[in-house]
């Protein structure tokens, strides 16, 4: 399974921060925004990773993260001209696809919480059909709301609904089968002019080859998107990470605890960082090891 992560943009609504910088390099706490998803695609067990970004950002993103052999994965990247929307992924993603299977997450979505992994691993387990990760939220007239039967069935989609048919939101992360690519090709700019991620799902939906993985009042999905939520999820990253001494989203830790580099490779890693928290942090981890 290969997967792509979506971290274009303009990131208007942090405007002037980010008038020069791409959103998805700002820090969230100790480590750029990038980290996090990229960690979440590592946790899924996904290794072969194509950045999608805009002709600015990604001499930025390479110099960050270069090919990602470091960290034992294999990082392409492609240029996204204009914010067409999420669906436009799979076409700028197509020959990087080819025949496989596809998670996408988008650039500025943190996910966190105890039994995520797992569902992870479960989304990217199954060989057919499609896989949504939905949040129950406060505030669901923001985002693609689930429609849901007496039995907790999805019936339908839909996006930024004014009178919202639950609190069920669909989170930036997607799995697909190989069918998204022919999917994505036909879909239509919306009313907004872009290329919509709901119509994606809603086609798997029709064809009853949906699965939603529910994630429960134990997990956070942060949002990263105003000065507020950008600094409300630095503030819990760094809440956590003080009061446990683990970091979240350590892209080092977790390439050798997925397996991605041995541990020799760790230790080389661990010496890159100098003084920062996040160098002492992967050094004292290294002696653990
Ligand atoms: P948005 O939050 O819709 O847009 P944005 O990040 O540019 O911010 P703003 O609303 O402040 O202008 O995008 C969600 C994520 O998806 C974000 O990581 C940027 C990314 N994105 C793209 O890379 N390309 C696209 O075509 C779209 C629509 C979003």
């Amino acid at each position: 399974m290969k997967g792509i992560i979506l971290a274009g943009g303009t990131g208007s609504r942090l405007h002037p921060i980010t008038s020069v910088v791409n959103k998805q390099l700002l820090p969230v706490y100790d480590k750029p925004m990038i980290y996090y998803p990229l960690s979440t695609l590592m946790l899924a067990g996904i290794s072969e990773i194509l950045l999608i970004s805009t002709e600015a950002a990604l001499p930025a993103f390479k110099a960050l993260l270069g090919d990602g052999a470091k960290i034992g994965i294999d990082l392409s990247y492609v240029i996204q001209d204009q914010p067409n929307g999420l669906a436009e992924s799979f076409i700028l993603g197509r020959e990087f696809i080819g025949t496989d299977r596809c998670a996408l997450i988008l650039g500025d979505n943190l996910f966190y919480g105890h039994g995520l992994t797992d569902q992870l691993q479960s989304a990217a387990g199954r060989k057919a059909g499609a896989t949504i990760f939905a949040y129950q939220v406060q505030d669901p007239q923001r985002y693609g709301v689930l429609a849901l039967d007496g039995s907790g069935r999805v019936t339908d989609i839909v996006e930024k609904p004014a009178d919202p048919p639950s609190q069920w939101a669909v989170t930036g992360l997607y799995f697909f089968d190989n069918d998204v690519v022919e999917i994505a090709g036909q879909v239509r700019p919306s009313a907004r002019g872009e290329l919509e991620i709901t119509d994606v799902i809603k086609t798997y939906l029709q064809r009853g080859a949906l699965s939603v993985e529910w994630l429960g009042r134990g997990y956070a999905w942060l949002d990263t998107g105003t000065n507020a939520t950008l600094l409300q999820a630095a503030q819990y990253i760094g809440t956590l990470e003080q009061r446990q001494g683990l970091k979240i989203a350590c892209i080092e830790e977790i390439a050798y605890r997925m397996n991605f580099i041995d541990i020799e490779r760790f230790r080389e890693l661990a010496d890159n960082y100098g003084e920062s928290s996040y160098g002492q942090y992967l050094r004292n981890l290294a002696t653990t090891l």
